[in-house]
């Protein structure tokens, strides 16, 4: 299942150091070929010799310990990667990447990967709790790192709780699931925008809308799920963030589109599902606006329009934007489609219960320029991610032929 695969695996100082050893022979014995890095610590723990044995290959422990002169070996190591794994990973190890450290071989080597990241945790479970750890683990999962949650349980410090390693089966189980089929977009790159903009009166106030960005970050999960290289775009939002997306958060839609201009190029999918503010107030005061007149009159100027911007800049990509309307659903769907040269267009009315803002389902129909593709009923939002993504996998696909 896994040949032909370099796999990397970090082994960090934990105790469940010696649980790697079962994950290193399981992911050897898919057909993966496996190269082990321990830190100093995990060597204290389990002895080098018994990876070199499961992995049949040399374990790197001392970053100086060149053995081969033709490569440096943290490089070396870093470029043959086809997933880059570690599992125990510890407190440290997570703070260490989070920051960008690199003073051993394990944080080294990760720093100079650009392999899919994934990393299973194991501490104590107040360690796992602590906010500085999870404040690291947010930053790492923002940046594309997915994680193989830790199980609850006896842990042996002696408590019981939240940190004990994932079972290698289950670990081994999501490195298998991240290379086997059904990955439509495996070697694609999805752009997704999602949430409000906030367009700023003054330090204290600024003009929004309801838009929880639950669409834009089921889409881009999805994606991700369906091995795409997702960057996802950001304003405010208040659906939990997906891990195994880059994330770059924005405010207004003026950062907005500069952030979706820089990143267009390369990408072969943007989908357009942020609530972009149509106007923004004329001017932004530096200093909180203070009450005086009875009255007071707010100016507001348009907004670049982020999707025509993508529409008229698009080479090869394939474009999707949305549209949420109360009436006349179709017309005003497909007029924004060809106004904004999108390819796809995802049109639903607000009206109806069980679409809309805030909550888990949708009710959406799918435009192109022809008129309407697909008409999906009442399901969730991951499930209209889905659908979404295949159609859209399935028009790249098209185009290649
Ligand atoms: N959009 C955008 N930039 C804007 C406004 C909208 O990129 N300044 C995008 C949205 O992200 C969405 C699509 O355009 O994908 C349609 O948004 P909508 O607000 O319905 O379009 P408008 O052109 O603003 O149409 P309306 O007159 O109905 O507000």
């Amino acid at each position: 299942m896994l040949s032909g695969k370099t796999i990397v695996l970090g082994v960090c100082g934990g105790i469940a150091a010696y649980k790697a050893a079962a994950l290193c022979s399981k992911l050897t014995q898919a057909g993966a070929d496996v190269r082990v890095i321990m830190t100093e610590s995990a060597a204290k723990f389990v002895a080098p010799l018994t990876f070199q044995t499961l992995s049949r290959n040399p374990v790197a422990i001392d970053t100086f310990d060149e053995k081969d002169p033709s490569v440096v070996a943290h490089i070396d190591l870093a470029d043959r990667a086809d997933l880059f794994l570690i599992a125990p990973a510890t407190a440290n190890m997570i703070a260490k990447i989070a920051l960008g450290l690199g003073d051993d071989m394990l944080s080294t080597t990760a720093l100079a990967t650009t392999a899919p990241i994934f990393i299973a945790p194991a501490m104590n479970v107040h360690m796992y709790a602590n906010p500085a750890v999870q404040h690291n683990m947010r930053i790492l999962a923002e940046r594309g790192v997915r994680f193989v949650e830790p199980g609850t349980g006896q842990l042996a410090c002696g408590y019981v709780g939240k940190g004990r390693l994932a079972e290698p089966e289950q670990i081994a189980e999501a490195v298998a699931a991240f290379f086997r089929g059904g990955r439509p977009l495996a070697g694609k790159r999805v752009l997704v925008t999602a949430g409000a903009t906030v367009e700023r009166i003054d330090p204290v106030r600024y003009l929004t809308n309801d838009s929880s960005g639950k669409m834009g970050y089921v889409i881009a999960a999805a994606a991700a799920a369906m091995g795409a290289d997702v960057t996802l775009i950001t304003g405010k939002a208040t659906a939990p963030l997906p891990g195994g997306v880059r994330t770059v958060r924005v405010e207004s839609a003026a950062q907005m589109l500069d952030a979706v201009l820089d990143r267009l190029d390369g990408q072969d999918i943007v989908i357009k599902a942020a609530a972009v503010a149509d106007y923004r107030p004329a001017q932004t005061f530096e200093q909180k606006i203070k009450k005086t007149e009875e009255e007071m009159t707010l100016k507001l100027v348009k907004n670049p329009d982020i999707l025509q911007a993508i529409g008229e800049r698009k080479t090869r990509q394939l474009v999707i934007g949305f549209a949420a309307e109360t009436h006349r659903v179709e017309e005003f769907a497909l007029d924004k489609l060809r106004r904004k040269r999108c390819d796809l267009l995802v049109a639903n009315d607000v009206t109806e219960p069980g679409a809309g803002f805030g909550i888990d389902t949708n009710i959406v129909r799918i435009f192109d320029a022809n008129g309407l593709v697909e008409a999906l009923p009442l399901m969730s939002k991951r499930e209209v991610a889905e659908r979404l993504l295949a159609l859209a996998a399935s028009r790249l696909e098209r185009e290649r032929e």
